[in-house]
């Protein structure tokens, strides 16, 4: 890789250019951060796990007829994606309470809400990524009414599919976070990753609050058991996707 130029270096991934400029790599790392990368720390062989997991999931998307960035993975930790300019929003769905909306809102860790919530958060981690409205979103000038309609409806879509996914492994899609790009063309890409480190996922097999954690929770919370956590999850993904395919 040391002949192509590293575009950006994240939190979690470095993206470099190819001699084709509609082709990124993305390098998937083992660096783990939270609260704003306030805690840093490491979570052995996150890197190829959450790569690997996250090229599962953008292929059983894409054949349910989601657009991703996703083209290949050449390695365990690179993914080959198209280039796109990442939309400044995390866009985040809830099935359960949990997390920031536990803690601004006080519902009970655990609650299954009526119906998943979409949420909008400013991907600006000096802001903190605040959470937005949407004519904040509007004023900020970021997308068109039409553009946000379409990731809200892209979103759901979306949680309907991943829910129905991690079911099959017998595990609970708590909430997850997405991040949308368009590109040259100005289509909309699903782009990022979807992972451990980007969802919150509970074991159905564990009642437990602890023990059913086998998300970047563990690391946020200091459970321990991190890197068997992730493992967990490649596991149970790598069955479901092969048993799908398969069929
Ligand atoms: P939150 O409850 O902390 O707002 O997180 C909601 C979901 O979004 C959870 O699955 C974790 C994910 N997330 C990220 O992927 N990146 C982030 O920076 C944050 C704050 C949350």
């Amino acid at each position: 890789m040391s002949e192509v130029e590293k575009l950006y270096e994240g939190k979690a991934k470095i993206v470099y250019a190819t001699k084709d400029p509609d082709i990124l790599l993305a390098y998937f790392k083992d660096d783990a951060t939270a609260f704003n990368a306030q805690k840093r720390g490491q979570i052995q062989g996150k890197g190829e796990v959450n790569c690997q997991i996250s090229a599962w999931l953008y292929q059983y998307l894409g054949e349910k007829g989601i657009p991703t960035h996703y083209i290949d993975q050449p390695e365990p930790t690179q993914m080959r994606v198209r280039a796109v300019k990442i939309i400044p929003l995390e866009v985040v769905v809830r099935n359960i309470a949990a997390g920031s909306l536990c803690r601004q809102t006080g519902l009970p860790l655990g609650q299954a809400l009526t119906e998943p919530l979409v949420e909008f958060y400013l991907k600006n981690d000096e802001l903190g990524d605040p959470l937005l409205t949407r004519d904040r979103i509007f004023a900020l000038n970021i997308v068109t009414p039409g553009q946000l309609d379409r990731l809200k409806t892209l979103a759901l879509e979306i949680n309907q599919y991943l829910q129905e996914f991690f079911n099959a492994c017998g595990i609970t899609l708590v909430d997850f976070k997405l991040e949308f790009g368009l590109d040259r063309d100005q289509k909309l890409l699903l782009a990022d990753e979807i992972s451990p480190d980007t969802c919150r996922l509970w074991n159905r097999d564990e009642s437990d609050p602890q023990k059913r954690v086998m998300d970047k929770d563990r690391f946020r919370l200091d459970l321990g058991q991190i890197e068997a956590a992730y493992q967990q999850v490649l596991q149970r993904v790598g069955e479901t996707f092969t048993r799908q395919n398969a069929n």
